[in-house]
């Protein structure tokens, strides 16, 4: 029964409004949304609030819609009426349940919104169904439509643009009036030219702790898309923004058979009346209890070879590196690519892909005495692997030319490899054998890195009838989560970094099954600083795999401070190091262990931006907070020399008013810094929240402060 003139629905958590319902001729519409919501004048006829969720054909025909569809008797238009609601609710949250239905046709379409529990994140998605006498195609299926009001000088932040290690660079714009499209393509790796996250500031700019900031994020491992359609209202100073958020529907029209089900991915957002700081807080605590493997679980400090030998090593370079990391406090090594393929090692990134077997004329005796040396060394031992891919020179391409992601043209090379399609069962097995090859290699293999580094090109499977070669943009992530949830179970016991030619896949869905992401392949501490900064407005640093090189030849000590704002690690030349910097590596291993419980658990105060404000570039600092405020670790960094208007006070946020705290200085240069939280000497006390002079002293310095609240420390 059509449930006409349903009271206002309210979906919101509750830190702001979003409410919804019907109007008298059941079309689903937005009552309200903001941060809080009045009384919703009973005056107004329904019919002139914003429709829910617009469908293409009904009777809007200047505005896109979020659902388009080819119905099988052609038509073009879909009418959705809410025919009924229904709630449910588990330990993750309570899910809200619109039911439309298309007025004429057999189609439902399920509009779904959870509410997570204590996190004021509200996740939506929708599920779409019908019984036509045919399958009808899905041109555009966004997962969120909203509607709002903003004001002249509305802006939105989004971030990464210039592709490979380009990822998460801090783009804020004014919304202008008309149509701007956000999108990221390529199937495999889109967060590289695009993160699927964004910031909308509806009131003008926000800060840290003030203002509007609506914060989305598309937990999808494919192509995504964000639309803000920003037009004058005539006689206003605000404008109207309809913002749709959701699976990229660009080159990928999905045909859908009657009786199956098509659900879009989910969109996660919040809406922060306090500025940027709170929305980051409630994603950081969405991230851990939901969207991470073993969210709260301390991670390791890994020390990789990739940067130090790329493809030429072999086991005595390996066993070197793994006592130096030993000796400098890394506690897992990770081999990354090169240790594979036999016809066709892979010396280099144009051969071997495909062939999971340790490559003897490099490893003579295998994989075993390399992973051996590192749990001599008291190390846990990981591997690279790069499961969905080929190299055309490779037995396994030899062997199977036919596995490829391709159409009927002559296939296009990228990177010198090809997409697997993982939509054969044949494939999937495949893929499967390769990580438990990698892992598989040596005994006591405890950690994977999980690689992915072309796009998809010229998109098709044989498995896709010809009607549909296009359902491989969707069908390929949905396939490739798969084997990343059967690795997940196959390996429970193995830790696992999601990488996709650096940051390409670090998205709130594809992360469900691994413990952090490698956040760029730019490593210049520099470029990182403002990475970190955006990143962090997402996910925690526990999530932020970050490890101090030498890229950007930027002092050692500047390179080690950066990488202690993540989960740290190292990918260093450890035979190539001077003494002092060895010492410098170690100092910093002490320090992570320190520190590692607030900045990987704590939460999060961004204090000085390295992006958005006149010391752009020049200054940036953090700091991590445990929960009852009881201790901090402030991360404070001077890229260039201090120039006159830099900032000379650092305001702490998140700290015990009126309580004394220890302040101690951990210092990367000093061998006897301790990793007991609140050992050594202590260098001042300090009040609470009460500004710290600045302590960047010249060009690429970084200062690593502890607080400690005196009765916490005692
Ligand atoms: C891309 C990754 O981002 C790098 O860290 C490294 O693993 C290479 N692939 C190896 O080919």
């Amino acid at each position: 029964m059509r449930a006409t003139n349903v009271k206002p629905i309210d979906l919101a958590p509750p830190a702001w409004g979003y409410s919804v319902g019907a109007d008298d001729a059941g079309r689903p519409r937005q009552f309200a949304l903001g941060p809080t919501i009045g009384d919703l004048s009973a005056d107004l006829p329904r019919w002139l609030y914003p429709a829910l969720y617009p469908t293409w054909g009904d009777g809007d025909a200047v505005h896109r819609a979020p659902l388009m569809i080819t119905h099988a008797d052609g038509r073009l238009s879909t009418r959705l009426v809410l025919d009924d609601t229904s709630d449910s609710e588990d330990e993750e949250g309570v899910t809200r349940t619109l039911h439309c239905r298309d007025e004429e046709l057999p189609l439902t379409v399920d509009l779904v919104a959870r509410a997570h529990h204590g996190l004021d994140i509200l996740e939506q998605w929708v599920e779409i169904r019908h019984e036509e006498s045919d399958a009808i195609t899905l041109h555009d299926y966004a997962s969120l439509h909203l509607s709002m009001t903003v004001a002249a000088d509305a802006g939105v932040i989004h971030f990464g643009g210039a592709g490979w290690a380009d990822e998460w660079a801090w783009v804020p714009e004014r919304l202008t009036t008309g149509l701007k499209v956000l999108e990221s393509l390529g199937g495999v790796q889109p967060h590289l030219q695009r993160c699927p996250m964004l910031l909308v500031e509806p009131n003008g700019p926000a800060t840290e702790t003030a203002g509007d900031t609506v914060a989305f994020s598309i937990a999808w491992g494919g192509n995504t898309r964000f639309e803000l359609d920003v037009r004058p209202l005539p006689g206003h100073a605000l404008r109207s923004l309809r913002l749709t958020a959701g699976a990229n529907g660009h080159g990928a029209p999905y045909r859908l058979d009657p009786g199956a089900t098509f659900r879009t991915p989910s969109v996660l957002w919040t809406w922060s009346s306090h500025g940027r700081g709170p929305a980051t807080d409630r994603f950081h605590r969405y991230t851990r209890r939901h969207a991470l493997r073993d969210g709260e679980r301390t991670r390791s400090i890994v020390a990789n070879n990739w940067e130090a030998t790329y493809f030429d090593f072999d086991t005595e370079r390996l066993v070197g590196l793994i006592q130096r990391a030993a000796d400098i406090g890394a506690e897992t090594f990770l081999l990354d690519d090169g240790w594979f393929g036999s016809a066709h090692p892979r010396n280099d990134d144009d051969a071997g892909l495909g062939d999971w077997t340790v490559n003897t004329d490099k490893l003579p005796g295998g994989m075993a005495p390399v992973a051996q040396a590192a749990v001599d060394a008291g190390l846990r031992f990981g591997i690279w692997v790069e499961p969905e891919m080929v190299n055309p020179r490779s037995e396994c391409f030899e062997r199977h030319p036919e596995w490829i992601v391709r159409d009927a043209r002559p296939p296009l090379e990228y990177r010198n490899q090809f997409l697997l399609d993982v939509l054969r069962p044949d494939v999937a097995a495949f893929v499967d054998a390769a990580v438990a090859a990698a892992i598989e290699a040596a005994p006591d293999t405890t950690y994977v890195k999980w690689d992915a580094n072309r796009p998809m090109t010229d998109p098709g499977s044989t498995t896709l009838g010809v009607d549909r070669q296009a359902n491989v943009w969707v069908d390929q992530v949905r396939a490739t989560w798969d084997r990343m949830a059967a690795a997940a179970a196959t390996h429970p016991e193995v830790e696992m970094m999601l990488c996709a030619s650096g940051g390409g896949r670090a998205d709130h869905g594809s992360l469900r099954w691994f413990h952090e992401f490698w956040t760029s392949d730019n490593t210049d501490p520099v470029d990182r600083l403002a990475m970190q900064w955006a990143c962090s407005h997402f996910f925690p640093a526990v999530a932020m795999a970050a490890h101090a090189t030498t890229s950007g030849d930027r002092p050692l000590e500047f390179a080690l401070g950066v990488a202690l704002w993540g989960r740290f690690g190292f990918d260093l030349d450890l035979d190539a190091l001077s003494d002092a910097d060895l010492e410098r590596c170690r100092c910093a291993s002490v320090i992570a262990r320190r520190t590692r419980e607030l900045v990987q658990h704590g939460r999060l105060e961004r204090l000085v931006s390295p992006v958005d404000r006149t010391t752009a570039g020049r200054q940036a600092a953090v700091a991590y907070v445990n929960d009852d405020g009881s201790r901090a670790v402030v991360l404070a960094y001077q890229i260039t020399a201090p120039e006159r208007d830099d900032v000379t006070e650092l305001a702490l946020r998140g700290l015990r008013p009126n309580t004394t705290y220890e302040l101690r200085q951990l210092r990367l240069d000093d061998p006897t810094v301790s990793d007991i939280p609140g050992a050594g000497p202590v260098e001042s006390r300090h009040t609470g929240n009460a500004p710290l002079p600045w302590p960047g002293r010249a060009a690429f310095t970084s200062t690593i402060l502890e607080l400690t609240a005196e009765e916490a420390g005692a």
